[in-house]
C-alpha cells in the first residue's frame, strides 16, 4: 500500500513538470519564432587596409553625448526637473555634439510617497517643452526606461505618454521598439541603433525592473545590425544586459551573435547603484569583442557622457554637472504645467577634457579599433569643451608624470574644439602601461583628465570591481538557476527517502540501517575527524528519511506547496490601475505575468520567485526538516518568529503597490503559505505555545532536556510517540485556516 502511495507521489510529481514545460513553452513563445533560413548576408569586416595617420588636422573625428535616468518629476525639488533643464542650458551650449542620446527614464512615475506609480502628463510636457524650446541644433533621439512604462496597459494606450511627448515616438512605432540611423562621413560610416525594450504591458512598480526583447523585435535588431558593414556599431538601451531577456531571431540569432558585429553597448538604469558598488558599471564582454557602458543617472548624480570617435578610436568621459548646479538645491518644485519653461540661469562650467589619442587601453576593443593607430600618430590628440575663446584657455600635458615638451596648440573650429601637442610615441617603452595627463586652466578653473594607455595593441583589465563584474554576469539566467535549484534540492529531498524507504521495505529500511551506525559511530573512542563527517552526514541523512514519518502533515505540506509555486498563480493582482476593467488585473506565475491571454515574460518573477522560494520556502523547509523549530533555544524560536513577521509584513506590502488588499492578498497563494508556517512554527509540541505555556508552569528544563536527549540518542520511537501529537495539532490548526 506505501508502495503504491509512494508511486503516486512521483507520478503526480512527473504530471507537475509536464504543466512546468507546458508553462514555459507558453510563456516564452513572444521570445522564440519558427525558424525561417537565413537571407542576411553577414556583412563583412571592415576594410583598414589603407593606413591614414592621426596629425594634427581636425578630421577623421566627431562626437555626440549621452545622458540617462533624467526622472522628471512632479513631486522632488532636488535633482531630477533642476538637473535636467541646468543640461540643456548649461552644458550642451557648451558640449555642441552631433547629437544626444537619452537612454530612457526620462519621467519618474511615481507619486509623492514613492510607493505607486502613474505617467503624469505634466513631467512629460515639461521634457517636451524643455527640448523644444531649450534645444536648438543638435539632433536628440531618445527611448523609454522602465519608469516610462510603469502602469501601462499598451503602446497605443493613453496612458503612453511616451507616444505624444517622445521626441523618437514615431521612429519606435515603426520600427516595433527598434529605431537606428547613420552617419555617413567622408571617413567613415557608422551605425547607432536605439533599442526600446520595455515589456508590453508595463506594471505599476516595483514588479518592472527587467526589460526583454521579442523574437519580432530582435528581427529588427537583425536586420540593423547586419544591414552592411561600418566602421562601427553601437547600441543603446535603456537596460544594461544583466537585466534584459533577449529572445532569438526568426533566422537563429541570439543577443551574443548580433552584438559581434557591435563595438559597444550604451546604457543606464542601474544608476550607480549604492555604497559605491556602481561607480564603474562598465565591461569589456569578451565573446562578443564589444563593451558594455553604463552611463549613472542625471537625476541624483547629474551625470553626463561625451563620447569621440577619432580616426575610428571610441573615447569616453563621463561628467558630472559643476558643482555650483550640484549644490543649488531648489526649496521650491519647478512647476511643471507651465507651457513656457522656467529656465534657471546658466552656469559656468569647467573646462571638460577628452583625450582621444592615445586612447584608454581599459576600453580598447583590439578586434574593432586600429589600435596601431596610435604608435604611428604623429600628435596627441583631446578635445577641450569650455565656454572660453581658446586663447584663455592654458593647457598642460604630463605623460609618465613628466611634462610635456611640446606646447599644446588648438586646431579645431567653432564645431569641434579639437586640441593637439606633437608627440613621439617610439620614444616610450613598447611594452609597458602608460600614464597621459590633460590639464585646462581657466583664470578662474581648473578642468582635467588623466587615462592609461599602452602602444602594443593590447587591453588592459577594466577593474571595475564590483560594478564591472554586476555588468559582466546575467542576473536573469542567475535568479533562474537560484530558483530552479531550491526547487530541486527540495522536491528530491521529499521525494527520493519516500520511494527509497518504501522500495526497501522487504528488507530492512535505510532508517535502521543508518540509525545502528550512527550509534556505532558514536561508540567509537576517540572519534576520528572522517568519523564525525561521517556522523554529520549520516545523521542529516536520517533526518531526511525520517521526514516524511515524524511529520507527515509537513512534509505534505512542502510538498504541494513546492508543485502549487511551480504550476498555478502565486497572486491576482492590480497591475495595471488605468487600464479598464478585468484589463487592469493580471496573473503571476513564476514563468511571468498573464493578463487575459496574453503572457508577459518579463523577468521579475524571477526575482521575486527567488527570494519568495528562498526565503519562504526553502528556509523554513531546512527549520522543519532539522526541527530547529522545536528543538531550538528560546532565543531562536523568537528569532524565527521576528523572521517570519518580518516574511508577513514583505507579503502585504504588495497590498499597498498593488491597488489594496482586494485582490492581491486574497486571492494570494503566497498569503496562505505563509499562514501555514506561521501555524506549524507556533502550534506544534516544543513550538512557540508550548514554550510559554510551559515555561509559565516552571518545568521547561526537564521537558526541553529529555526531549532532545531522546532526539539525540536517534532513537525513533521516543520521538514518534511524540509527533502523532504534534500532528494533531497542526491537523486542527490547519481547519482553522
Ligand atoms: C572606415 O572604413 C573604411 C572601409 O570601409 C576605411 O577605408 C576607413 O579608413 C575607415 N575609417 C577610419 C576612420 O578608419
Amino acid at each position: 500500500m506505501a508502495v503504491v502511495r509512494a508511486w503516486i507521489y512521483l507520478l503526480f510529481t512527473l504530471i507537475c513538470f509536464g504543466r512546468v514545460w507546458y508553462l514555459f513553452r507558453l510563456s516564452t513563445a513572444s521570445l522564440r519564432a519558427p525558424r525561417i533560413p537565413t537571407t542576411h548576408t553577414i556583412p563583412a569586416d571592415v576594410d583598414r587596409s589603407i593606413p591614414i595617420s592621426m596629425g594634427a588636422e581636425p578630421k577623421g573625428i566627431f562626437y555626440f553625448v549621452q545622458i540617462s535616468d533624467l526622472h522628471i518629476s512632479k513631486f522632488r525639488p532636488k535633482g531630477h526637473t533642476h538637473y535636467f533643464l541646468h543640461f540643456i542650458r548649461s552644458i550642451l551650449p557648451v558640449l555642441k555634439p552631433s547629437f544626444v542620446v537619452v537612454t530612457g527614464d526620462l519621467t519618474d512615475a511615481k507619486d509623492m510617497r514613492r510607493v505607486t506609480s502613474q505617467q503624469y502628463v505634466e513631467e512629460w510636457s515639461l521634457y517636451n517643452y524643455a527640448i523644444d524650446q531649450g534645444v536648438q541644433g543638435t539632433r536628440w533621439y531618445d527611448m523609454r526606461g522602465n519608469h516610462d512604462c510603469f502602469d501601462l496597459p499598451s503602446w497605443k494606450s493613453r496612458a503612453n505618454l511616451y507616444r505624444t511627448h517622445g521626441q523618437s515616438a514615431s521612429l519606435i512605432a515603426e520600427g516595433g521598439g527598434i529605431y537606428a540611423w547613420e552617419e555617413r562621413l567622408e571617413y567613415g560610416r557608422y551605425k547607432f541603433i536605439a533599442i526600446d525594450a520595455c515589456p508590453k504591458k508595463g506594471p505599476s512598480r516595483p514588479l518592472n525592473f527587467f526589460g526583454y526583447l521579442t523574437s519580432k523585435a530582435m528581427d529588427q535588431l537583425a536586420s540593423h545590425v547586419l544591414s552592411d558593414s561600418y566602421n562601427h556599431t553601437f547600441m543603446f538601451s535603456h537596460y544594461p544586459t544583466t537585466t534584459m531577456v533577449f529572445g532569438v531571431s526568426s533566422q537563429g540569432y541570439t543577443y551574443r551573435d548580433l552584438a559581434r558585429h557591435t563595438s559597444a553597448y550604451f546604457c543606464g538604469h542601474l544608476h550607480r547603484l549604492i555604497g559605491g558598488l556602481g561607480d564603474i558599471l562598465q565591461a569589456y564582454h569578451p565573446s562578443t569583442q564589444s563593451l558594455e557602458l553604463e552611463l549613472g543617472d542625471l537625476k541624483e548624480h547629474g551625470l553626463y557622457r561625451i563620447v569621440a570617435i577619432d580616426h575610428d578610436l571610441i573615447s569616453f568621459v563621463d561628467t558630472p554637472l559643476p558643482s555650483a548646479i550640484m549644490k543649488s538645491r531648489p526649496e521650491r518644485l519647478i512647476p511643471l504645467d507651465n507651457t513656457t519653461v522656467l529656465w534657471p540661469h546658466a552656469v559656468d562650467i569647467a573646462p571638460v577634457v577628452l583625450i582621444t589619442n592615445p586612447k584608454e587601453a581599459r576600453f580598447s576593443i583590439p578586434a574593432k579599433e586600429p589600435l596601431e593607430q596610435i604608435q604611428k600618430s604623429t600628435h596627441l590628440r583631446f578635445l577641450v569643451f569650455s565656454s572660453l575663446d581658446p586663447s584663455q584657455l592654458q593647457v598642460s600635458i604630463w605623460i609618465d608624470n613628466i611634462e610635456h615638451i611640446h606646447p599644446a596648440e588648438f586646431v579645431g573650429n567653432q564645431e569641434m574644439p579639437l586640441w593637439v601637442a606633437k608627440w613621439d610615441p617610439s620614444s616610450l617603452e613598447l611594452k609597458e602601461l602608460h600614464t597621459i595627463r590633460v590639464q585646462v586652466d581657466t583664470p578662474t578653473m581648473i578642468g582635467s583628465s588623466s587615462i592609461e594607455f599602452r602602444l602594443d595593441n593590447q587591453r588592459t583589465k577594466v577593474n571595475g570591481g564590483t560594478g564591472e563584474w554586476i555588468i559582466s554576469t546575467h542576473m536573469t539566467s542567475t535568479l533562474q538557476c537560484i530558483t530552479a535549484f531550491s526547487f530541486l534540492f527540495m522536491l528530491i529531498l521529499l521525494l527520493v527517502p519516500v520511494l527509497h524507504t518504501q522500495a526497501n521495505i522487504p528488507t530492512r529500511s535505510p532508517i535502521e540501517i543508518w540509525s545502528k551506525k550512527l550509534a556505532a559511530l558514536d561508540r567509537q573512542d576517540p572519534p576520528r575527524i572522517y568519523g564525525s563527517v561521517q556522523t554529520n552526514v549520516l545523521s542529516s541523512a536520517l533526518q531526511f528519511y525520517q521526514f516524511p514519518q515524524e511529520q507527515p502533515i509537513v512534509w505534505h505540506g512542502f510538498l504541494v506547496g513546492c508543485l502549487v509555486l511551480l504550476t498555478c498563480p502565486w497572486f491576482r493582482a492590480e497591475f495595471l490601475p488605468s487600464a479598464e476593467g478585468n484589463e487592469r488585473y493580471g496573473n503571476f506565475y513564476l514563468w511571468g505575468i498573464m493578463f487575459g491571454s496574453v503572457w508577459e515574460p518579463i523577468a521579475d518573477t524571477w526575482l521575486f520567485g527567488a527570494l519568495t522560494v528562498v526565503l519562504d520556502v526553502l528556509v523554513f523547509f531546512v527549520v522543519f526538516v532539522y526541527r530547529l523549530h522545536l528543538k531550538g533555544s528560546a532565543r531562536f524560536k523568537s528569532g524565527m518568529v521576528v523572521y517570519w513577521l518580518w516574511r508577513v509584513s514583505e507579503l502585504l506590502s504588495l497590498a499597498m503597490f498593488y491597488g489594496g488588499w482586494w485582490p492581491s492578498l486574497v486571492l494570494n497563494f503566497l498569503v496562505a503559505w505563509l499562514c501555514w508556517i506561521g501555524v506549524v512554527l507556533v502550534g506544534g509540541i516544543g513550538g512557540i505555545w508550548t514554550q510559554i505555556h510551559v515555561q509559565q508552569q516552571n518545568i521547561v528544563p526537564d521537558k526541553e532536556a529529555q526531549w532532545t536527549q531522546e532526539d539525540e540518542n536517534g532513537s525513533s520511537s521516543s520521538s514518534s510517540s511524540i509527533e502523532p501529537i504534534v500532528c494533531g495539532v497542526h491537523v486542527k490548526n490547519r481547519r482553522k485556516v
